[in-house]
């Protein structure tokens, strides 16, 4: 494995050959650091989920360069879902659609509707238009982290991840920290109205004003088989509990105006939802390498992206 530190075109279409060639290719998204691999090559999918020990049943999103790529993965797209195509992509949003004969089972897990996702980091995009260019359709990519283990927001957190478990041609593009911090928004597109399955950045109060669809709800217990629906999922080392930290060498996450009780490691303190949620995932890392045995956070409070907060916290202390 070879991390590529100044991402240049001709690096980007080195990277795309590599796509192209079965390697597997980690590079940066505004939401997370993705694992990626050519979405019409078996053997390289095999690769990721054994690279991030991820149970096969386990669905992976196709990331496309634009919204002229849908009909090559979907079938039957209602015009809701491409409104929010239209007006939210590039940028962190995952549509489910029905899938067409194209999406492989080894895509969808089986199920009959495939994620898309067009990203908006400009690494990604060129890395995805350039695979393009040489023949490729889409490039799967589940966020590069070991299954249920935090989303890695920089290549050096994908090298801590993955890096012993990628092939020696294998690559990770390294773009600096990820702007948002946490996964996309995932709604699912294949009924009468959309549904959220996993709040992200992409709100559904936004969502809601683009499709002019009142009834967009955030299910957490849907049959299809989401990150989040896992018990153990988003979670460091560290045993992660909701609320104050009650002993001395505690971890600690809250917004910056609520003070550490004292002896508590403050291991972030952001000033904004925003921020927390771009810092969320590389504090708790930071807590793992302190070698902390309980990391408190306090929950955001609010609608829009301190609900996507909250979910990951919850899921993050529920995981042991
Ligand atoms: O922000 C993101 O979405 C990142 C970046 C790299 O794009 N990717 C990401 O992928 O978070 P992953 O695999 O870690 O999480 C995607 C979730 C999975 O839990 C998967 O179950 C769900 O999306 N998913 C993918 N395809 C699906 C489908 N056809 N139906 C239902 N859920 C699906
Ligand atoms: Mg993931």
């Amino acid at each position: 494995m070879q991390t590529i530190s100044n991402c240049t075109p001709g690096e980007i279409q080195k990277a795309a050959q590599a796509l192209a060639y079965g390697k597997l290719v980690a590079f940066p998204t505004e939401t997370v650091y993705g694992l990626g691999a050519d979405a019409t090559n078996q053997s390289a999918i095999a690769k990721i989920y054994s690279v991030k020990a991820r149970p096969v049943n386990h669905p992976l999103i196709v990331h496309i360069s634009s919204v002229n790529q849908i009909e090559k993965w979907a079938i039957d797209t209602s015009d809701y879902a491409i409104d929010l195509a239209r007006c939210f992509w590039p940028g962190p949003i995952t549509l489910i659609l029905k899938r067409s004969k194209l999406a492989s089972d080894a895509i969808t897990g089986g199920q009959d509707a495939v994620g898309l996702r067009v990203p908006s980091n400009p690494v990604a995009l060129n890395l995805l238009a350039e695979f393009e260019r040489l023949g490729g359709i889409g490039v799967v990519a589940p966020s590069a982290n070991r299954f249920g283990s935090v989303s890695p927001t920089s290549a050096k957190a994908v090298e801590a991840e993955l890096g012993s478990f990628m092939g020696k041609e294998d690559l990770i593009l390294d773009d600096g920290p990820c702007l948002i911090g946490i996964e996309s928004t995932i709604v699912d597109c294949t009924k009468g109205a959309p549904i959220v399955l996993r709040p992200g950045a992409v709100t559904t109060e936004m969502i809601e004003l683009v499709t002019g669809l009142k009834n967009t709800i955030y299910l957490d217990e849907l049959e299809v088989r989401v990150s989040g629906n896992m018990a153990s999922h988003y979670s460091p080392k560290a045993v992660v509990e909701l609320g104050m930290p009650t002993q001395r060498g505690h971890g600690f996450i809250a917004l910056a105006d609520v003070p550490s009780p004292s002896g508590a490691l403050r291991l972030a303190a952001p000033k904004s939802i925003e921020e927390y949620a771009r810092v969320l995932y590389q504090a708790l890392r930071l807590g793992d390498e302190l070698g902390l045995e309980i990391i408190y956070a306090i929950e955001p409070k609010g609608a829009g992206l301190a609900l996507a907060i909250r979910d990951r916290l919850t899921k993050a202390a529920s995981g042991k």
